[in-house]
């Protein structure tokens, strides 16, 4: 079934291999029993958490070989194409190079695998079809007020990229433990998030319940405060979540309010289905609609926005109550990954400031997929550009390797610095630079090593914007003051490693 899951990377083309075979079934086209593919097709996924069964219509239209349609689960809809011979058909969506669908027409059912995984699909009846929702059109635009939140970037913990769909009130609990004993707390991750998949469906007032792994959110979140500790939520402007679980559409205020209610402190709001029913341009309506219900409930909660970096979010991302975006598609647990989601943010960069920031997506660190030197890269990479620091690993069993990258107080401070100055690249080389200015009048400094090569970085004073002499410079992962000598300070750098100093200059000459 489709969904954005933590691994949906495109495989390898093979559909080349099945070219030949497929023209010489043309004549055959797909109808060598007396059977057609065009028609709705139903088919159904794994039970979800709350109960229900993912499910999608595939529907066709067959001319000659060519297939063209629709595939529609309950959180989008795209447009396929493919072909079929000899009642063996390939079908494509979202542009990618490996088919999402292939198989086999058998006594007329479609029968193969879809985006992977074996699948069913047989004739639809009209119990099968994605349920139809009443379009509401969205308020005019408006500026909803700054709810005087996050003057530093959020930090804190989200349950989605450890656990994923599979994460229940036992993590989440487990994790507001881990926070305190492991010292992220006070190390200032105060946010424990809860990420999608806790919805059940609602009762007969309309409110959101939780489904069977969440017994009681109200309890949850106070042994989260209990901690010393907050707590967020998610939803999306759509009937659905990303995995098909149901959200807001249709009941903001309601919804807001419950959280309120329940003591939620931060809401993640995640565009998912909103596409099936709103334009992209609709989306900064959309938003505001959601930042309008949050400020009606008088409880301060954080707005996270997730729409990807759609719609140039940056330029509106505030005015709808925003105080932190997403500017990128979903973070995968590799290298190439970290690094395109940070890049992105370098033209955003005048746009973030206290109360609202550029959201490069979640840290990956402690998850496996990277070596120590990529993840003190993240670490790195997220403090200079003033990102939000919500951890996305198991907190219950870091490595000391791990918490000594989550819990550099060091770098956090670069990315907790009250200028809220955002840090830009510039490549020579294999080697990047971003310079982030600090309130102190000093600057962070942190050379990339993009390369698979050891090389030699040198950080010059006078690339650093700032007034000089530097007097002291820190080097904020081997914690040794380290000095500049000839106004310059080199180092060999690792593949995928960063040198991150922290310069300060003399009191009497910060501009
Ligand atoms: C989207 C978001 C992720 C996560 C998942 C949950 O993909 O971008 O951060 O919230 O949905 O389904």
């Amino acid at each position: 079934m489709k969904r954005k899951s933590r691994n949906d990377d495109d495989g390898v083309n093979v559909a080349g291999l099945r070219v030949f075979c497929l023209l010489l079934g043309l004549l055959l086209a797909g109808s060598a029993h007396g059977q057609g593919i065009a028609g709705r097709w139903a088919t159904y996924g794994k039970e979800m958490g709350n109960g229900h069964r993912e499910q999608a219509i595939i529907a066709l239209n067959q001319n000659g070989s060519v297939i063209t349609g629709t595939f529609e689960s309950l959180t989008g809809k795209t447009n396929v194409h493919g072909t079929i011979a000899d009642n063996h058909f390939e079908i494509f969506a979202w542009d990618r190079k490996t088919p999402a669908l292939i198989g086999e027409l058998v006594n007329g059912e479609l029968h193969g695998t879809m985006f992977g995984a074996a699948f069913i699909a047989k004739p639809a009846t009209p119990q099968d079809e994605i349920p139809k929702v009443e379009y509401i059109a969205p308020s005019p635009l408006h500026r909803v007020p700054y709810n005087g939140l996050a003057a530093t970037p959020p930090m804190g913990w989200n349950s989605w990229n450890h656990f994923g769909e599979d994460v229940n009130e036992v993590d989440i609990r487990a994790a507001a433990d881990a926070m305190v004993w492991s010292g992220m707390r006070d190390a200032g991750y105060d946010y424990v998030n809860i990420d999608g998949t806790w919805e059940g469906s609602r009762d007969s007032a309309g409110h959101l319940l939780p489904n069977k792994k969440f017994k009681d959110l109200k309890a949850l979140a106070g042994y989260i405060h209990s901690k010393g500790l907050k707590v967020g939520i998610y939803s999306s402007p759509g009937p659905y979540d990303c995995a098909g679980y149901p959200t807001s559409y249709g009941h903001e205020q309601q919804d807001a309010a419950d959280f309120a209610a329940l003591g939620f402190d931060y809401l993640k709001y995640d565009w998912c289905s909103a596409e099936k029913i709103y334009r992209d341009d609709q989306m900064r309506a959309v938003y505001q609609k959601m930042g309008d219900a949050l400020e009606a409930t008088g409880r301060p909660m954080v707005y996270s926005l997730c729409q990807y970096g759609k719609q140039d979010v940056e330029k509106w991302g505030a005015d709808v109550g925003g105080n932190l975006w997403r500017t990128t598609d979903d973070i995968r647990d590799n290298w190439g990954s970290m690094i395109a989601n940070v890049e992105k943010q370098a033209s955003f960069a005048p746009l973030a400031g206290p109360g609202h920031w550029n959201d490069p997506d979640m840290l990956e660190i402690g998850n496996g997929g990277m070596n120590g030197d990529e993840y003190r890269t993240q670490m790195s990479l997220w403090s200079l550009v003033a990102a939000p620091l919500l951890a996305g690993n198991d907190l219950s069993t870091m490595s000391d390797e791990t918490r000594s990258i989550l819990l550099n107080k060091e770098v956090i401070a670069i990315d907790q610095d009250p200028l809220g100055k955002q840090a830009t690249p510039d490549r020579k080389g294999d080697l990047e630079t971003w310079i982030k200015p600090l309130a102190d009048g000093g600057a962070a400094v942190g050379i990339v090593n993009l390369g698979s090569s050891a090389a030699t970085a040198t950080i010059r004073a006078s690339d650093l914007a700032i007034a000089s002499p530097v007097t002291n410079a820190r080097d904020l992962w081997t914690h040794e003051n380290v000095k500049f000598r000839g106004g310059a300070y080199s180092a060999i750098v690792q593949p995928h490693a960063t040198l991150l100093l922290r310069v300060s200059v003399k009191a009497d000459t910060k501009p």
